[in-house]
């Protein structure tokens, strides 16, 4: 699914950059998304959240996985 019209990004193209380990700044610049309109960026943000493995639920996970060893 399209999510940055202006760019022409989709989901899955920001899933795979965060999962790559790519900042959102750097999806910004590469690939344009919420860099014009900025309707898309709430959206585009919770996906790259989601599937960033810095991320908070990413943390939390870990911190478990260590107490457990
Ligand atoms: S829809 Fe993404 S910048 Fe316009």
């Amino acid at each position: 699914m399209i999510i940055c019209i202006c760019a022409r990004v989709s989901d899955k193209t920001i899933e795979r950059c965060a999962r790559a380990g790519q900042s959102f700044d750097d999806i910004q610049l590469e690939h344009g998304v919420a860099m014009q309109c900025g309707q898309c960026a709430g959206c585009a943000r919770d996906i790259w959240e989601r599937c960033n493995g810095a991320s908070a639920v990413a943390h939390i996970r870990e911190a478990s996985e260590t107490a457990a060893v």
